[in-house]
């Protein structure tokens, strides 16, 4: 196997195909060349938190989009690693809704047990991809950002694993440009604790805003107003939160809507969603996708129809994660090594895209939509040999979730459900969510909320 395989990204996706290579490679497969860049300093890709916001000290568009007191928003037994439980990492089960610096714990524990960290470039941006139809290669182009160094090195298959949550959708309203106060993008989003004592407005009703209200809320923002352009969220706000039509114009301080009524407010931050953005692909290589489960041009969800030796883990909107991720890799992982067959017809691979698109748009509800994702994942590890788990149990979380969520939406952190992975049931956690300031792991973990450590 002389192949040279270069994967963009060190977050969950790219991390999920570093693994899916090194496993074959522990069973004895005989594995290609595997080159993976991260323009970040650590892997973790969004789960690495960072202050920075805008540039950062190479001039480079900030990837985080994560921000300090985020908790999962989905309960860990849908997302849970099958080869890598949470009680194999952390020695015990533990609650269901892990933050981020705790998630960030697991991530790195499968791949520092996996030993895959010296195949990844860190600091090292991806500027260009081209293909080259006559000795069927690609070249990559990179930068090494410390030594402000260009290079460029050949690879028979490239997999596109840079995400797609980064690339914020700015939408503009009329005042903008004269509003009294900050205006920001949830991607800029970082200390809940600026807004405290605060009136502040959220464009969007999907997870940036439900997430970023809660937590200014629960950190002490004066009102939460937020504003929907197709439907509310309709969840059982607190008596400070309220939701209105869509927002009309600014003037000043004050947000008109389009039922006419009026807020004072401080503040605006547009939950307005991100683009899928690969400014390193030329057009005969660039995904263009709408944000959903059944992406454009992608046979089996991952492989490029207009060319299939280029691959796209985790570009799906996302019910799962983790595991998904790994489905995806172990399957471009298989197709590299000859084990599953791409059919040659391009047609095959358009009439693949078209019945995903169709079998979605099927769906009525959003519990329509888990079991399409859940099917896929089955799909997915059914072709190859990542350890096959109980997704069906995976989607119950989910609709659990949803459920808890529509029963109290600030509390429905404090559920459990059981691992489909290990059969445990997770604990409760030690302190309810609205009162859990601190998100560190220590206070995770341990026994009793450090709530000093947050002030
Ligand atoms: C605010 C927020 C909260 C979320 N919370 C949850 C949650 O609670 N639970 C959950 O399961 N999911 C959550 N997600 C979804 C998230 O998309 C996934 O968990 C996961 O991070 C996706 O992994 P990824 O590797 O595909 O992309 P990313 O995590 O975005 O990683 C992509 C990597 O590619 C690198 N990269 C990008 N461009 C280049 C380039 N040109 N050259 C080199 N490297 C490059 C980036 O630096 C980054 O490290 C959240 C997303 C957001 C935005
Ligand atoms: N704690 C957490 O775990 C956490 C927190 C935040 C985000 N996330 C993750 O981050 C990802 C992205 O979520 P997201 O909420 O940022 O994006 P999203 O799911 O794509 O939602 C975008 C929202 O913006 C609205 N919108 C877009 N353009 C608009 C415009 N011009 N005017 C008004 N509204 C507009 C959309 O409204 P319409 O409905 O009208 O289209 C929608 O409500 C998800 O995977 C989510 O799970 C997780």
């Amino acid at each position: 196997m002389d192949k040279r395989i270069a994967v963009i990204g060190a977050g969950p996706s790219g991390l999920a195909q570093l693994r899916a290579f090194q496993s074959a490679a522990a069973k004895g497969a005989k594995i290609p060349e595997i080159v993976c860049f991260e323009k970040q300093a650590n892997w973790g890709g969004l789960w690495n938190y960072t202050w920075r916001t805008g540039l950062d000290q190479y001039g480079e568009p900030v990837h985080g989009s994560m921000y300090r007191y985020l908790w999962s928003n989905g309960p860990k037994e849908g997302l849970e690693f099958a080869d890598y439980s949470f009680e194999e990492h952390f020695g015990k089960q533990i609650a269901s809704y892990p933050p981020r610096a705790v998630l960030f714990d697991y991530i790195e524990g499968r791949v520092n047990k996996a030993g895959v960290r010296d195949w990844i470039r860190f600091e090292t941006a991806v500027r260009m991809v081209t293909w080259d139809k006559n000795t069927r290669k690609f070249t990559v182009t990179v930068q090494d950002l410390p030594k402000d160094h260009c290079y460029s090195e050949e690879f028979d298959h490239v997999i596109v694993a840079s995400g797609h949550f980064s690339t914020p959708n700015v939408p503009e309203f009329p005042g903008f440009d004269r509003f009294n106060g900050r205006i920001l993008h949830a991607h800029d989003f970082r200390d809940a604790r600026e807004f405290i004592g605060k009136d502040i407005l959220l464009i969007g009703t999907s997870y940036s805003a439900e997430d970023i209200g809660s937590q200014c809320w629960k950190y002490g923002a004066k009102s939460v107003t937020n504003s929907y352009r197709t439907a509310p969220m309709g969840f059982d706000w607190p008596a400070n939160w309220e939701e209105k039509p869509l927002l009309e114009k600014v003037e000043i301080n004050t947000a008109t809507f389009k039922d006419g009524s009026t807020k004072r407010i401080d503040a605006i931050i547009l939950c307005t969603g991100y683009k899928h953005h690969f400014p390193f692909l030329p057009d005969d290589l660039r995904l263009r996708t709408a944000n959903r489960l059944a992406t454009a041009d992608l046979y089996k969800g991952v492989a490029y129809v207009h060319n299939p030796n280029l691959f796209y883990i985790g570009m799906q909107d996302q019910w799962f994660t983790f595991n998904m991720f790994d489905a995806q890799a172990w399957w471009a992982r298989d197709v590299i090594l000859g084990r599953i067959k791409v059919p040659a017809d391009k047609k095959a691979l358009v009439a693949d895209v078209e019945a995903r698109v169709a079998g979605e748009d099927a769906g009525k509800d959003s519990y329509d939509a888990i079991r399409y994702q859940g099917d896929y994942v089955k799909e997915l590890i059914a072709e190859t040999d990542y350890p096959s788990f109980d997704v069906d149990g995976a989607n119950e979380a989910f609709f659990e979730w949803k459920k808890h969520k529509k029963k109290g939406i600030m509390e429905f952190r404090n559920h459990s459900y059981r691992s489909v992975i290990t059969g445990t049931m997770a604990p409760p956690h030690h302190t309810p969510w609205k009162d859990a300031l601190d998100d560190s792991l220590e206070s995770y973990l341990g026994a009793a909320e450090t709530t000093a450590a947050a002030e």
